[in-house]
């Protein structure tokens, strides 16, 4: 019979051992952030479902991405089962503004091994070259139409950066810097895409203002394959930020170009541009120095920007190659409640609204169209290129992919999963190598499944799709055609 040291010697050694086992495992950066406890959440997940069928929500209640959506992400960038049994749980006819695919008879097959066409990394390449109307040196046609939305270094940790742009690779889709400059993290082979905001993190003299020396030098140094000139992001637009200088590590000062020991401020607007016609001269300095495709990204609140911009654009030879539109639901790093729950339009509104303009300008096929918010799941990427987008741009949807579990704690620093934090113990728990691949198997997962829809609508690129696959269904059982809802292109 062991003695009670025994017992408890044995146990300490064993509870030593499962930590240690658990901070050295790379796979779960829950697990190696927090040994032992972070177990809990694995087994609180598993019964998770049943608990909360009976007792809290649904599959389709929490925000800002259901349970369904979430599995669908995290199964999908495992390359686990990401099918759903038994039948919708959806009602169908009990929900407003439901989304209906309308399928053809004749649906298209999947082209098989040994076929034209097959490729297990699902390409699909956008229908329109970036930067072509407007002959820039270096117009090129994204490989990808799913790329990864603006998320700087600094609100994400550098281990999440690097996963991301090192999946970047392995997807061949493109990497967008956020505005907080391009830094190390994003020189793992991925192609990018550098914004720049009213800060001009990265390309700024010592007074704040834009540096075309610096911002030559940073083009020629990274595989920047476009600029977008950042006016505003769903969650927050027309409102600035504060970098605090106690977060700003000599890191963060070298790569953003601001002093340390002081908090860094980005003002709500540009100063290098006032109103569209100053925009238009900058995007064409901007182009004119680097040969990049250059375009914009916003948030639609006011319509005369757009319809002075759409006019302009029509009457003369300046322009944007491309446009990022950002509906209201976007993800931030931090933003006042205020911002994010009542300033600006969801996408749809959004977005219709935009793409009508350019439309009756005669600019559609002249001008790439990008949207983002909650568009990272096969059916809303779908009607989203039905209603005008040539690409879609995903940020929190990848963040699930490398881990994060909608903790919704961006803005405190403390992410445990080690994504969104500059914590050197939370984010050691993301290996960098291992979420790259996650995050390629998710964008990946996602083309295929917009080509399955497309195919089953008949049409083999998603481009093809258009408002008349779309029906929205209310809870009064009627089904109003998408054109008719959201006045979008004609087919
Ligand atoms: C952590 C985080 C940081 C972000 N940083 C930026 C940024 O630097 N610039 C920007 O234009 N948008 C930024 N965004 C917004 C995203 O690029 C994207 O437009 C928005 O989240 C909608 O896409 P989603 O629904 O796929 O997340 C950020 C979003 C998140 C979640």
């Amino acid at each position: 019979m062991p003695s009670l040291t025994t017992v408890l010697v044995f146990l300490a050694l064993a509870l030593a051992t499962w930590v240690a086992y658990d901070v050295l495992q790379k796979k779960h950066a829950i697990l190696h952030n927090f040994p032992i406890v972070g177990h809990f959440r694995y087994w609180l997940e598993a019964i998770g479902p049943e608990l909360r069928q009976y007792i809290v929500t649904n599959n389709d209640e929490e925000r800002p991405f259901t349970r369904d959506q979430r599995r669908w992400v995290y199964a999908s960038s495992k390359q686990e089962n990401n099918y759903f049994g038994f039948g919708t749980d959806n009602d169908l006819e009990a929900s407003p503004n439901y989304l209906i695919i309308r399928h053809s008879a004749f649906p298209l097959n999947e082209p098989q091994p040994g076929e034209p066409g097959h490729d297990p990394l699902h390409p699909i390449a956008c229908e329109k070259v970036l930067g072509e109307h407007r002959r820039r040196a270096k117009a090129f046609r994204p490989a990808s139409v799913v790329n990864l939305s603006a998320m700087s270094f600094g609100s994400l940790s550098a281990a999440a950066v690097e996963a991301l742009n090192r999946g970047a690779l392995l997807a061949g889709c493109l990497h967008n810097t956020g505005e907080g400059a391009v830094s190390p993290h994003h020189q793992h082979g991925g192609d990018l895409v550098w914004q720049i905001g009213t800060a001009c993190f990265g390309c700024r003299d010592e007074r704040g203002r834009f540096d075309f020396k610096r911002f030559s030098d940073v083009v020629a140094a990274n595989p920047v394959r476009a600029i977008e000139i950042k006016l505003s992001q769903g969650a927050k637009p027309g409102h600035g930020g504060v970098l605090p200088a106690a977060k700003i590590t000599s890191e963060i000062s070298a790569i953003r170009g601001v002093p340390m020991g002081r908090d860094c401020i980005s003002p709500a607007s540009h100063a290098e541009f006032h109103d569209v016609d100053s925009l238009l001269d900058f995007v064409e300095q901007l182009a004119e120095a680097s040969g990049l495709p250059v375009g914009v990204k916003s948030a639609v609140g006011q319509m005369d920007f757009w319809e002075e911009l759409t006019r302009r654009m029509a009457a003369d030879d300046r322009g944007v190659d491309f446009v990022t539109i950002d509906g209201g639901e976007g993800g931030t790093g931090a933003a006042p409640l205020a911002f994010s729950d009542h300033v600006a339009l969801p996408f749809k509104i959004g977005f219709g609204s935009v793409y009508r303009l350019f439309r009756e300008s005669g600019l559609q096929d002249k001008v790439v169209f990008i949207g983002s918010g909650k568009l990272g799941f096969p059916e809303s990427a779908l009607l989203a290129m039905g209603m005008g987008c040539d690409m879609i741009n995903v940020a929190r949807e990848a963040m699930l992919s490398i881990g994060c579990i909608q903790a919704q704690r961006c803005h405190t620093g403390h992410c445990p999963t080690g994504v969104a934090t500059q914590n050197r113990w939370l984010m050691r728990g993301l290996d960098p190598t291992h979420k790259a691949n996650r995050f390629a198997n998710y964008v990946v997962t996602l083309r295929k499944d917009l080509l399955e829809l497309s195919r089953a609508c008949g049409v083999e690129h998603p481009s093809q799709v258009t408002l008349d696959h779309f029906d929205i269904v209310d809870e009064c059982f009627n089904a109003r055609p998408a054109r008719v809802v959201f006045g979008g292109p004609d087919a």
